[in-house]
């Protein structure tokens, strides 16, 4: 009688290939790292991240069990790919770049019982993992989320937590939304009301030194940060700060108190330029990555069509209208990022209403990832039908409050695909991954983000990363996975919910 197969262990996202082998590698308080040089950081992740359940030392030792190797010259791995062997007597984690142990890690950590992620000391529980050759690979290099810290602040403790969740999942970006109509959470030295005053509705605003340690506990976990401001809409509350960049200097406006698209936009004279690339300068200074996002998207024209400045504009442009002074404006500060070797991301609506040079996210329909990849843009998919975790996950009448107008389930998330095979290969292949997108209308607490964005965020991992599509595979995992969220604290229920619709 042949034994029976040995259960895969329940690995979210499913790595690329994962034979099962018999026996268990058992961690104890005599166990060490073997540490190649370059992978110091991986060591220190993992004391960090096993520590608080489990109080192993992991020493490192030149004889330790449990070997981090790095060898560029490793093939097939890419930058985030890695190997796992974890036999009896060693586990043998080796990658050609840091990434890709930090990707392992997380690996290892899913292969421990679920109690390794508790924050708090756990006794009675061996720590061991069941034996298992793993080699993976992402699929797609950019795998994110965003987060809307404009409608509902949301404080840095729990954007860290956000980042660790993100990691456990080898989601590799946060996206965060730091402004918008109702709030600007990002403080510029050189136009302190922007916080003053656009922080005040909806929460308060974040300092320097938050953000950039912030971007380092990030950085440590192989997580991007990447920063929104958005402009030349969605910036009502700068407006409210700075009336003098809008296109009626004499009026006054609050911070918006109502959600939806705010008719009120950036006015396009040479201060309103220099605001934004003085803002821009200090992103860059706190967020050293290689992408930032420029908003770009909803921007009604009906301002600048009637204002005598814009209208001049337009005409010393040479521009078609009004309308165009979009593109244009956008193009100017798309140069502006690109001159300090950033990349210019925007928020297409077309598929062809940003400048060459911009990599695009199509939110409205996936079809204008086509269009945009056809013209040469970079795309990261973000149709909101099947990436907007603010709409609710069910139908369910316990459901708290919404995006109104439908569902995003967790099979919709799961099955959708950024990069569609009836595409042209050369369209396809820019398509640099997807990301999912949390915006805060409806969610004022961190709680609720979480529930909002788990287990949507294990589908989004999946298709990200694994590219394989397997619904009632992912489920049985998912069904383990749970208790891994669960013994994290994230919580299956709806919090309880005021409602997060302002009332004015
Ligand atoms: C968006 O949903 N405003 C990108």
């Amino acid at each position: 009688m042949s034994a029976p197969p040995r259960p895969a262990p329940a690995i979210v996202p499913r790595p690329h290939r994962l034979t099962p082998l018999s026996g268990r590698f058992t961690f104890d308080t005599g166990t060490a790292l073997r540490v190649a040089p370059g992978a110091e950081h991986a060591a220190v992740l993992l004391r960090e991240l096993l520590a608080p359940a489990t109080g192993l030392p992991l020493p490192t030792h030149p004889d330790g069990r449990v070997v981090l190797a790095l060898d560029p010259a490793l093939t097939g791995l890419g930058t985030e790919g890695y190997g796992l062997t974890a036999g009896p007597d060693a586990v043998l984690l080796r990658a050609a770049r840091l990434e890709g142990l930090l990707r392992g890690i997380q690996t290892l950590r899913q292969l421990l019982p679920p109690e390794a992620l508790s924050d708090t000391p756990v006794r009675g529980t061996t720590w061991s993992v069941p034996c298992v050759q793993i080699t993976d690979v992402p699929r797609f290099s950019w795998r994110g989320a965003m987060l809307d810290v404009a409608r509902h602040f949301q404080p840095v403790a729990f954007l860290r937590r956000y980042v660790d969740l993100l990691a456990l999942h080898k989601l590799n970006v946060l996206h965060l939304h730091l402004t918008d109509d109702q709030g600007w959470r990002m403080p510029v030295a050189a136009y302190p009301r922007l916080t003053e005053i656009g922080g005040l509705p909806h929460g308060g605003a974040y300092t320097r030194t938050e953000l950039a340690g912030l971007v380092a506990h990030a950085a440590a976990r192989g997580v991007a940060v990447v920063p929104e401001i958005e402009m030349p809409g969605h910036v009502r509350a700068a407006l409210a700060a700075y009336p003098h960049l809008g296109n009626d200097p004499g009026r006054r406006l609050g911070v918006w108190r109502q959600w939806g698209v705010c008719d009120t936009v950036l006015g396009v004279h040479d201060e309103v330029l220099d605001f934004c690339r003085t803002v821009l300068d200090e992103v860059m200074d706190t967020f050293p990555g290689s992408h930032v996002h420029i908003g770009g998207e909803e921007c009604p024209t009906a301002e600048w069509e009637r204002s005598p400045a814009a209208l001049r504009r337009a005409a010393d442009e040479g521009l078609d209208g009004p309308k165009a002074l979009h593109g244009w404006f956008m193009q100017r500060i798309g140069a502006h990022l690109t001159a300090a070797g950033r990349t210019p991301l925007g928020w297409t609506e077309t598929g062809e209403d940003l400048p060459a040079g911009f990599t695009v996210l199509p939110w409205r329909d996936a079809a204008h990832g086509l269009t945009a990849a056809r013209r040469g843009h970079d795309v990261i998919m973000a149709p909101y039908r099947s990436t907007y975790l603010d709409y609710p996950q069910s139908d369910d009448p316990g459901e708290p409050p919404g995006q109104p107008g439908g569902i995003v389930d967790l099979r919709t998330v799961h099955g959708t695909e950024p990069a569609p095979a009836d595409w042209e290969p050369e369209a396809a292949a820019r398509v640099l991954g997807t990301q999912a997108q949390l915006w805060t209308e409806y969610v004022p607490t961190p709680a609720h983000a979480e529930y909002l964005s788990f287990p949507r965020l294990c589908a989004l991992a999946e298709t990200a990363w694994s590219g394989r599509r397997d619904w009632p595979g992912f489920q049985e995992r998912l069904h383990h996975h749970r208790v891994r969220l669960d013994t994290l604290g994230v919580p299956r229920r709806p919090p309880t919910i005021a409602s997060g619709e302002d009332s004015s």
